[in-house]
C-alpha cells in the first residue's frame, strides 16, 4: 500500500515489553530512539507484514503519556484481518516501524465532568484519559472533576485494564457489564443522570457507538460534547466477500472476507487518499455510483443521514453485502498548473 499521509515520517522502535492482560488481550511496550509526543486519545501507525504485504495498522496508546515510550494493547482475533497475529508474533527486543501519533479522539481537559463509556478492547484510551484527567486536577490544585466509567466486555476475563480502573476510581464512579451474565447499559438512563455540560468520551464496538450516540441525541444534549472512536473491525454484518466495481479505472473485482476494500483498491491501482484506516478522518470516502445490496456502515465520520443516504462509503472500515460501484477522485482531464 501506499504510505498513509502522516506516516511520510517514521521511526523505528524496540519492543521493550510484552504483558497478557487477558487469554486474547496483550499489551506491547515500544521504547523509541526519541521524543515523539502524544496525548491521551492517540493512536499510534505501525508497518507490518500481513499474509505477504506490508501494510499499517492503528492502535490506542495506552499509559502515561511518555514522550519515548508507547504502550497499547492489542486483542487476538485469529478470524481479523491478521494484524493482530502479526503483532502477537513478535518477541521482546524485536524493532518495528512506527509513524507519528495521530489523534482524532481528544480529550478536552476543561469539562467540570465526564462520562467514560469503554465496549471490549476500546477500553485502551481511557487508562491515559484517566491518568491525564487526575494529574490536571492535581496541578491546578483543584477538586477532581467527576468520572463517571461504563465499562463493559464479553465476559469477566476480557476485563483487561479492570484492575486500574479498581484502583484509579472509586466504586461509584465505575460500572461494569458483562454479556456473558446478561446485562446491558441503559444509555438513556445513564445520560439522564448527568450533569449539564458533561463530556462523554465513546470507545468500542460500532453498535455499542450507535445506540450512545442515538440515546444522547434523544436527550438534545449538545453534540459537540459528544466524542466517539472505533476500532472499525465489529459491523452490522459478519464479513463476507463482496464485488466491487471501479468503472473510471477499468477495475471489476472481490474483496474478500479478510480484506478491507482500501486495501483491494491499492493493491489493484487504484490511488485513494486516507490517514486513520480506523473511520475516524472521512479522508478514504469514495463515491457510490450503485449498490445492489447494503453498505455495513463502520465508519463514525458520516452523519447517520449520510450513511442512510449511501452516496459515500468509507473504503477503510466499511463493507459491502452484495455489489459496489464506486468512483475515485481520479481525473484524467485535470491539469494543476501553479
Ligand atoms: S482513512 Fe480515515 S476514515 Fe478511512
Amino acid at each position: 500500500m501506499n504510505e498513509p499521509l502522516h506516516n511520510k515520517f517514521t521511526t523505528q522502535a524496540k519492543i521493550i515489553g510484552l504483558k497478557d492482560l487477558t487469554p486474547t488481550v496483550r499489551e506491547f511496550t515500544l521504547e523509541l530512539p526519541r521524543a515523539l509526543p502524544w496525548s491521551p486519545g492517540s493512536h499510534l501507525p505501525i508497518s507490518l507484514e500481513v499474509k505477504g504485504f506490508k501494510t499499517w495498522r492503528h492502535y490506542s496508546l495506552t499509559g502515561a503519556t511518555h514522550p519515548q515510550r508507547y504502550q497499547f494493547a492489542v486483542k487476538k482475533l485469529d478470524q481479523g484481518r491478521g494484524g493482530s497475529m502479526a503483532l502477537w508474533s513478535l518477541e521482546l527486543g524485536e524493532l518495528v516501524h512506527v509513524g507519528t501519533p495521530k489523534n482524532h479522539f481528544s480529550l478536552d481537559t476543561s469539562a467540570p465532568s465526564y462520562l467514560l463509556v469503554a465496549g471490549g478492547i476500546g477500553v485502551t484510551p481511557f487508562v491515559s484519559m484517566v491518568q491525564a484527567i487526575k494529574a490536571q486536577s492535581q496541578r491546578q490544585k483543584s477538586p477532581a472533576p467527576s468520572i463517571k466509567m461504563l465499562y463493559g466486555a464479553r465476559d469477566e476475563q476480557e476485563l483487561a485494564y479492570i484492575d486500574f480502573f479498581r484502583q484509579n476510581l472509586q466504586a461509584t464512579q465505575l460500572h461494569v457489564c458483562v454479556d456473558d451474565k446478561g446485562e446491558r447499559f441503559d444509555f438513556r438512563a445513564q445520560i439522564a443522570q448527568l450533569a449539564p455540560k458533561t463530556q462523554a468520551y465513546v470507545c468500542g464496538p460500532q453498535a455499542m457507538l450507535s445506540a450512545f450516540r442515538l440515546a444522547w441525541s434523544d436527550s438534545e444534549r449538545a453534540l459537540e460534547d459528544l466524542h466517539f472512536e472505533t476500532f472499525g473491525t465489529s459491523g452490522a454484518q459478519v464479513n463476507e466477500a463482496f464485488s466491487l466495481k471501479v468503472p473510471r479505472h477499468g477495475v471489476d473485482l472481490v474483496v474478500g472476507q479478510d480484506e478491507t476494500l482500501l486495501e483491494v483498491l491499492e493493491r489493484n491501482g487504484v490511488q485513494t487518499l486516507y490517514d486513520c484506516q480506523r473511520g475516524e478522518c472521512g479522508l478514504c470516502a469514495m463515491d457510490v455510483l450503485a449498490l445492489d445490496g447494503v453498505i455495513d456502515h463502520r465508519d463514525v465520520f458520516l452523519s447517520p443521514h449520510e450513511k442512510s443516504s449511501n452516496q459515500k462509503i468509507c473504503v477503510c472500515v466499511s463493507r459491502v453485502c452484495g455489489t459496489i460501484i464506486l468512483d475515485s477522485a481520479y481525473r484524467e482531464d485535470e491539469i494543476f498548473v501553479n
